[in-house]
Order: structure tokens, then C-alpha cells, then sequence
């Protein structure tokens, strides 16, 4: 059997530390404080913990070139087949043991996308899953301004500033027009009325601004690139935009894939498992946005999910790869907002998501295509419930005191 060193693998020194009552009472810092090896693969997506001889393994064998497992030196040798069955090291296609087939399918899945390994890592483990970020702002005592303050301390200044008022090249304010006006009106919706049904056609019309191809650069048969109304690192559109529609007239709740060239619903199959039955698509919806019930009515919600081989086709291995992709995510997002608030609609955007459950709920490889933020938009509600950011009464009428 001949072996070789997963594609992309870091190493962590990673220092848990617990309260202990006994190191208190023995008058100690009343911690614990312990430290293990790490192995962070992001073919795995799981973090695996090493002992010494299996990272002196992992430092002997080429990512690259293949091996005989049998020539292995003896002080290394018998910690290999742990590294076989967690799959941070990879066998060729010798024997027939489904384990070994499957991690080397998936570390030959991500050799194919071609990813920076740093952008890989970050992505791969910085994804959530059962993660209720309500709860955890409550627990942290940071769910509004004045708590941050009181548990935060002071934050770095608001506007920075480098010289002082003499040296500043004062720029004049210009009169607003229209444009300003609708930049204005722009607020992070957290109030949805779901009462209201959205029209199809201001929902079609707001999908065709933000998502839609707008034309297409027809290279050969196999190579096309699309204009987009969003700017796009090396015009390859790489995102996706998958759907839960909710309240939107003609169309049937559920889960939904948008075609960008035919401007077109792709219906996908509902969700299954993780408790989602009973509760329906709400209770699925409350998992994506990590429990933000602020989000949960909203109209339309957008999984903007980049498909990273398209990017990555062109920026193989590339440092900028991975930020270039996520940037684009507030184009869209940005986009998507001024498009909703010119329809008359609140629109948001969420970072705090269950990405393994979305990943899971719509099908998606996270090697190839991964979920990156959630957007959404409809009809605000008549009543602020929770707060939105708001100051000059844009969006919602100033109270009198
Ligand atoms: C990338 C990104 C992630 C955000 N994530 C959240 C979120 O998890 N929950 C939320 O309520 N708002 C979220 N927001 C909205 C911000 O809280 C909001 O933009 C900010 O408070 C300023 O308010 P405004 O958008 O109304 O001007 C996010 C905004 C951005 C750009």
C-alpha cells in the first residue's frame, strides 16, 4: 500500500482552561489549565488530536510524493493506521477498506478546488453548527450597547483620526438627491410582517436587480462569464443563492435554488432531520440564523453560498483567494439592501449561521461550496420590536421624548 500526507493539514498547541475548586482551596489561580496537539485538516472539517510519534509521522511524509507503507521507519510505523482511519494521511488504491476510500476521495475532492490551505482552514473551521447566538449574547452580557459597555470597557474610538482639526481639508456637504434618500431609508430590518404576502413581482424584481446575470461574455462553448450587477474578483461570480421563501404570493414555501441566467426558482426537497419536521420551515429558518427570532419572518432568506472551485479555477492556491470571495458577499449584500429599500422593504444580513446545518439541509460539499452569510427581505412590520438602528428617523417615525 503506498501513502502520502493529506493535501493541507496545520498543527495547534491549543490551552483549554476550566475553573478547578481544588487548585482554589489549595490556594492556587483556581484553573486548570491543560494543553494538547491539534490537527486541523480542512478536508476533515474536525479537529484530531495527536500524540507526539503520530505528528513526527505527519512531518515525515510528502503531501506529494507516494510511499510504500512498508518501508516506513519502525519508530514511526505503528501509528499509522490511526492516521489512515482519521484520514490525515491517505492511502492510494490498494486495499479495499472503505474508510481509506473515502478520505481519499475527500482529500482528492479538495486537491481539485485548489485552495489556499490558510483560506481553507479558516473556512473549514470556523463553521457552527447548533450554535444559539441569542443564548450566548445573553450569557456573555453583551446584548445591548449599554451592557458592552459595562462588560467591554471603553471600544476603540468611533471615527479615527490622524492630525488635528488645523490640518483637516474640510469637503463640502452636497445637497441630497435621491440617491441619498434611498441610502438613507437603508436599515438592517429586525421587524417582519408576516402577515403581509410579498408580490411576486417586486419579490422577481428585487432577485433580478441583486442575483441576476445582466449579460454574458460567451468565451467558448465550455467557458462563459456573466455581468452581474455586483462586482465580482475576476468576473467569476462564484456565489450562489439558494432561498427559503416564506411569504411571497405564487410561490409555495420551501427551499429553493435561483438560476442566474434563466431568472428562475429551482425547487429543492424540504429539509430533513435534525428536529426540523415537527417544527417545519420555521423551526429550520431559527437553526440557520442561529436562533436570531428577529430574522425568522422574514419574507425571502438568501444563503449566499460561494462555489469556491469557480474562484479558485483562477486563483489557484492564491493568499487573496478566500477574502476576495467573502468580500463579495457584501456587494451582494449591500445590493440586496438598496434594492429592498427602494421596493418599500426592509432587507438584512446575518454572519451569526449554523453553516454545517445549512450545508446539510441543501446539499452542499463544503470542500467545493460553502455557506458565507444569510440575507433576507420583506415587509416591515408596524411595530419595532427589536431594535433597529435608526437615530435620524429615516425608517421609523421619532418618538416625542
Ligand atoms: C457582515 C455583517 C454581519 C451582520 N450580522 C448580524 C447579526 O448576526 N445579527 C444582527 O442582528 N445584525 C447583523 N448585522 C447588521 C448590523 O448589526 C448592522 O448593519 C449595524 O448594526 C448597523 O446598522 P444598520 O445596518 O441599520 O446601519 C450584520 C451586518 C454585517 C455587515
Amino acid at each position: 500500500m503506498k501513502i502520502r500526507r493529506c493535501a493541507a493539514v496545520f498543527l495547534e498547541p491549543r490551552e483549554e482552561v476550566a475553573f478547578e475548586l481544588e487548585s482554589l482551596l489549595g490556594g492556587g489561580d483556581g484553573l486548570r489549565r491543560e494543553r494538547r496537539w491539534l490537527a486541523l485538516a480542512p478536508h476533515i472539517g474536525e479537529e484530531v488530536e495527536l500524540e507526539a510519534s503520530e505528528r513526527e509521522l505527519l512531518g515525515r511524509l510528502s503531501p506529494g510524493q507516494w510511499v510504500e507503507a512498508g518501508d516506513l521507519d519502525a519508530d514511526v510505523a505503528s501509528v499509522l493506521p490511526r492516521l489512515l482511519a482519521e484520514g490525515l494521511v491517505v492511502a492510494d488504491a490498494g486495499p479495499d477498506d472503505d474508510t481509506l476510500a473515502r478520505w481519499r476521495g475527500r482529500d482528492e475532492a479538495f486537491r481539485r478546488v485548489h485552495w489556499h490551505p490558510l483560506g481553507a482552514t479558516l473556512h473549514a473551521f470556523t463553521r457552527w453548527e447548533g450554535v444559539d447566538a441569542v443564548q450566548n449574547s445573553k450569557d456573555s452580557r453583551t446584548e445591548t450597547a449599554v451592557e458592552m459597555r459595562e462588560v467591554l470597557g471603553v471600544p476603540p474610538v468611533e471615527a479615527a483620526c490622524r492630525g488635528d482639526d488645523g490640518s483637516r481639508l474640510k469637503l463640502p456637504r452636497a445637497a441630497a438627491n435621491d440617491f441619498d434618500r434611498l441610502l438613507a431609508r437603508r436599515a438592517t430590518c429586525r421587524n417582519f410582517d408576516p402577515s403581509r404576502q410579498l408580490p411576486f413581482d417586486t419579490f422577481a424584481q428585487v432577485m433580478q436587480r441583486v442575483f441576476a446575470a445582466q449579460a454574458e461574455v460567451r468565451v467558448s462553448d465550455d467557458t462563459v462569464f456573466l455581468k452581474k450587477n455586483v462586482p465580482s474578483g475576476g468576473g467569476l461570480h462564484p456565489m450562489e443563492c439558494y432561498l427559503v421563501v416564506q411569504h411571497v404570493d405564487g410561490v409555495p414555501p420551501g427551499l429553493y435554488h435561483y438560476h442566474a441566467v434563466e431568472h428562475a426558482l429551482e425547487p429543492l426537497p424540504p429539509p430533513a432531520g435534525e428536529g426540523w419536521e415537527g417544527g417545519g420551515l420555521r423551526a429550520f429558518i431559527m437553526d440557520m440564523v442561529a436562533q436570531q427570532h428577529w430574522f425568522a419572518d422574514a419574507h425571502v432568506l438568501v444563503m449566499l453560498a460561494p462555489r469556491f472551485d469557480r474562484t479558485f479555477w483562477k486563483y489557484r492556491q492564491h493568499a487573496k483567494g478566500y477574502r476576495v470571495v467573502a468580500l463579495e458577499g457584501g456587494h451582494i449584500s449591500q445590493t440586496l439592501y438598496l434594492s429592498a429599500t427602494e421596493a418599500g422593504l426592509g432587507a438584512f444580513i446575518t454572519g451569526a449561521i449554523n453553516e454545517k446545518q445549512l450545508e446539510h439541509a441543501f446539499g452542499l460539499d463544503p470542500v467545493s461550496q460553502g455557506a458565507l452569510a444569510i440575507c433576507g427581505f420583506g415587509w416591515r412590520g408596524p411595530v419595532m420590536e427589536t431594535a433597529e438602528l435608526d437615530p435620524a428617523g429615516e425608517v421609523w417615525a421619532k418618538s416625542e421624548d
